[in-house]
């Protein structure tokens, strides 16, 4: 495939920006639209909106070089990539409205032989919901190739990964799935791997599962631990000895926008099926309830002991370590309902310098004021932190162990 060949991104979040300007940088033409102009005001004055290592200086670049424009409505393309959210209802219900609205918004542009991409994480049957939405637009879309090919880089490592990583891509015709296989084959160094468009779409929801019920096994694990009085971080480095036992890292909850939301696209479509899936999704959403007691106890029982209230300090907020992402964040949540319930807290975050909703702490200070100290996620900051007095530690992720 030429690389002249003319790319339409739709979404310019932590997905479609940086695919937008990794194939930019590689000579394609890329057309980035988002419906959120301060994002387009931002991306075409060559920075950026999102924290991600590396992605500024490939905006830079491609921008410079005009490879890159961003605007606010889509225009005519060979390839047309859709990297929109697909999150889900108040009851778990996916909502794949952006999906369906971004479809809409390419019926002026589309043409005979272009390829339309899915990227975003979506329940069973969207990819052919695309090709319905076109239909119904009055697109004859046997001349149309449609396929999805889910992401699955690490925020973080986004820049490498994008290259890197084996993709799997399916289309809704085989010949839909080698056209769209040979694109990536342009710009992916891992490999390739073609099925059809369900399957690619049950398969990111499956990986993104697979995390879930392991972390729940953890989390379960550190609940039975505490009621046994058991350390449950010796446990894991014991029974994880054993040749096939490879037990994760307990923690307060899963979050971010994946592992945490991704499950329930299957349970929403599978519901007698999906037992373990739904179960492995309640156990970790529990836990998040259970280290919320476990701080409201240990309150109490400084309250009961020294006839004040305690000052506790809630060590992290992002959903993990090292990052300033706070979706689904459980560390946010419990934070976030800690102050709602009038407890003096100091939220400390290193990632992020300012928050709207409450006072961000150094993490020194944090440490220094607080009579309890709860560890909620395993900042590398937070490692080798030495805590001196007589203060309460509450490590509910192996900051010390991990
Ligand atoms: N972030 C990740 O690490 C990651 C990893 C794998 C998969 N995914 C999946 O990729 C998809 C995108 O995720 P993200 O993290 O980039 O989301 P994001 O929220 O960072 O970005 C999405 C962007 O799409 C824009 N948008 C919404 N509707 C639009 C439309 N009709 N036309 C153009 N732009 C529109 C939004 O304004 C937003 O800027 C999701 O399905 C997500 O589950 C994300």
């Amino acid at each position: 495939m030429e690389i002249n060949k003319k790319i339409c991104m739709l979404g310019l979040g932590y997905i479609g920006l940086p695919t937008a300007a990794l194939l930019a940088n590689r000579g394609y033409n890329v057309h980035g639209v988002d419906i959120v102009e301060d994002v387009v005001d931002t991306i075409n004055k060559g920075e950026i909106h999102i924290v991600e290592p590396e992605l500024d200086t490939f905006v830079k670049a491609a921008v410079n070089s005009c490879k890159l424009i961003a605007d606010i409505k889509p225009s005519e393309a060979d390839i047309f990539i859709i990297a929109v959210p697909t999150p889900f209802k108040d009851n778990h219900i996916p909502n794949i409205d952006y999906v369906i609205d971004a479809t809409k918004s390419i019926v002026p542009y589309i043409k005979d032989g272009n390829i339309v991409i899915l990227e975003s994480t979506s329940p069973v049957g969207t990819t052919e919901k695309i090709e319905e939405t076109l239909k119904n637009e009055g697109i004859d879309t046997s001349k149309i190739y449609i396929a999805h090919c889910p992401e699955r880089v690490l925020p973080g490592r986004i820049m490498q990964e994008l290259v890197e990583n084996d993709r799997i891509v399916g289309g809704i015709t085989t010949e839909a799935t080698e056209k769209v296989a040979e694109f990536y084959k342009t710009f992916v160094t891992g490999e390739v791997l073609k099925t059809d468009a369900k399957t690619a779409e049950l398969c990111k929801l499956v990986e993104n599962s697979f995390r879930d019920v392991n972390i729940a096994f953890a989390n379960e694990l550190s609940i039975i631990c505490d009621k046994f009085g058991i350390d449950v971080w010796e446990l894991r480095e014991l029974a994880n000895r054993h040749p096939r036992v490879n037990i994760l890292y307990p923690g307060v909850g899963v979050g971010g926008h994946c592992i945490a939301v991704d499950p329930w696209f299957i349970v929403a479509d599978a519901k007698d099926e999906a037992k373990l899936i739904r179960t492995a999704r309640m156990v970790n959403t529990f836990k998040t309830e259970w280290v919320i007691e476990k701080i409201k106890n240990e309150i109490l029982k400084y309250e009961l002991e020294n006839k004040r209230k305690p000052k506790i300090a809630c060590m992290g907020l992002s959903f993990k370590p090292d990052i300033d992402d706070l979706r689904e964040s459980p560390a946010l949540y419990i934070t976030r309902r800690l102050i709602k319930e009038n407890y003096n807290i100091l939220a400390v975050e290193p990632n992020i310098e300012e928050f709207n909703e409450f006072k961000i702490v150094n993490y020194e200070k944090a440490i220094y004021e607080a009579n309890i100290i709860v560890f909620l996620v395993a900042h590398k900051e937070f490692k080798n932190l030495r805590i001196s007095g007589n203060k309460k530690v509450l490590d509910f992720c192996g900051v010390f162990n991990g």
